[in-house]
């Protein structure tokens, strides 16, 4: 079989780009990106995209309604598709077995019975979210307990390495596309197909082929080291400030080691993001459910110090003013989860805000990217508090950083947007002092940020001398 048209189910910051970077190095192929949800899909459609991503307008603009479409229609999709992505979330469940950790694999089912029921001829279906290992047997039950006569599926593990905010660059120049199938001939086949696609733009060098289980397996297995390495690097600097190391010095020195290497070993408020935090508790899960305590443990501990580090962060700012932040303004740069992206979940800021909330300080928020709303529903979220009401009263969104900044006892700079870099902070710190404020209670908390603190320039530093 050649493929020639493509369905993926899942509209979201994974198959959006993925698939419009697939219909860019692949116009032979018709890719239709397919949702539940209406709104999305138009979003989708119109010029403001449901998601921010470096590069990915032009990437849409130059496919869609030529071989990329988004549609509802996923009926029509299905049918007419050789191979289905299957793109949905996969969050941590938040009721029944495994709650809080496991991951609730109610969309990956709901979409292979969708696929089980509406398919008409033969399918390679594709598992692209992020799953448990063994997740593939459930969708091949599936898939083959409901087979109409004619139609075979082969089921294949895909997993996406992109990372938000460098979605479209990791997509065209992607280290490596990881594909795992069945060990049979059919399986071999159907790989064989899923990397035709790829290799319209990545070297066959780059395209592994590995069982469907060691696939998803190191999905899982990767992010669980990217988060390590920052909890790793986090955990160092709470050293560093006990004992008057640097903690970028620190992280220079250690990365020089080419066995360790450079890359992400900057110290920060912890890691944020839909993904980290899900695919460990994901591991530590499936550890348990193996009979694994101590390697559930040692997991464990890479999201317990990244808690440590998101309210250590959050203590000594209130610290840092003299332990009250009631009724003070406080201004926080930055509400994504890290920066050139509008993505909140599990953003570091939202544990910082949340904090600072209960303590009784007047946020002034602003973000490059992250909308107006999306603000008030993290933070009058359920989860963060009681009382919605009294937190919209006290926050502020501003569409500027020196508007937000603008008489603040502090600045809180929670995500690494560059833009940041170019605030002149002397300006901000003496134009403070000429309404009147005093001296003492502009406090600029830079801590353990070593992302941040390469903001650091030397009026920053006199900034915080002044203090
Ligand atoms: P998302 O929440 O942005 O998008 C998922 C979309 O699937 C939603 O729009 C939802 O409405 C849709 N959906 C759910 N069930 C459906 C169905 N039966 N038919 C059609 N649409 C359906 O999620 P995101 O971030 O794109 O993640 C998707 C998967 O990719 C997850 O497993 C995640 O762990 C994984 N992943 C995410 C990365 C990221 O940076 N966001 C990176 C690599 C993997």
């Amino acid at each position: 079989m050649v493929i020639e048209k493509i369905c993926c189910l899942g509209a979201g910051y994974v198959g959006g780009p993925t698939c419009s970077v697939i219909a860019w190095k692949c116009p032979d192929i018709k890719v239709t990106v397919c949702d539940k949800s209406v709104e999305r899909i138009n979003q989708w459609n119109s010029e403001k995209l449901p998601i921010y991503e470096p590069g990915l307008d032009d990437v849409v603009q130059k496919c869609r309604g030529r071989n990329l479409f988004f549609s509802t229609d996923i009926a029509k999709s299905i049918q007419e598709a050789d191979l289905i992505f299957i793109s949905v979330n996969t969050p941590t469940k938040t009721i029944g077995n495994g709650k809080g950790r496991a991951a609730d694999l109610k969309y990956i089912e709901g979409a292979a019975r969708m696929i089980a029921d509406l398919a008409t001829s033969n399918k390679i279906v594709v598992e692209k979210s992020t799953v448990p290992v063994k997740a593939a047997e459930i969708i091949m039950k599936i898939l083959r307990a409901n087979t109409k006569p004619g139609v075979e599926y082969q089921i294949l593990s895909n997993p996406e390495f992109l990372a938000e905010g460098t979605a479209i660059d990791d997509l065209v120049e992607a280290e490596r596309v990881l594909i795992g199938g069945e060990d049979t001939p059919e399986g071999h086949k159907a790989i064989q197909e899923l990397c035709w696609v790829y290799e319209h733009w990545i070297p066959a060098k780059n395209i592994l082929t590995t069982n469907t289980w060691s696939s998803e397996l190191s999905k899982l297995a990767a992010n669980a080291f990217l988060a390590q390495r920052i909890s790793s690097i986090n955990s160092l600097s709470a050293v560093c400030e006990a004992t008057g190391a640097d903690v970028s010095e620190v992280a220079r020195a250690v990365g020089r080691d080419s066995r360790i290497g450079p890359k992400f070993l900057e110290a920060s408020i912890g890691f944020g993001g839909s993904c980290f935090q899900k695919d460990i508790l994901n591991l530590i899960y499936l550890s348990e459910c193996l009979n694994l305590p101590e390697v559930a443990a040692y997991w464990q501990q890479v999201v317990n110090l990244n808690d440590y580090q998101k309210n250590r962060f959050t203590r000594k700012v209130i610290e840092s003013l003299f332990n009250t932040v009631s009724d003070k303004k406080i201004a926080i740069l930055g509400f994504s989860f890290k920066k050139n992206t509008g993505d909140t979940r599990e953003s570091p800021a939202i544990c910082v805000s949340k904090t600072l909330l209960d303590e009784g300080a007047k946020l002034h928020i602003y973000d490059p990217k992250v909308e107006t709303d999306q603000i008030y529903y993290e933070l009058t979220h359920p989860q963060v508090t009681n009382e919605p009401e009294i937190v919209r009263k006290n926050i502020e969104i501003h569409r500027s950083a020196y508007s937000a900044v603008t008489g603040a006892h502090a600045i809180v700079l929670c995500t690494e947007w560059d833009e940041f870099k170019e605030l002149d902070f002397k300006k901000i710190y003496t134009d403070r002092q000429y309404k009147g404020a005093g001296q003492s209670d502009l406090t600029l908390t830079c801590i353990y940020c070593e992302k941040l603190a390469s903001f650091l320039t030397d009026n920053v530093l006199q900034l915080i001398l002044y203090v």
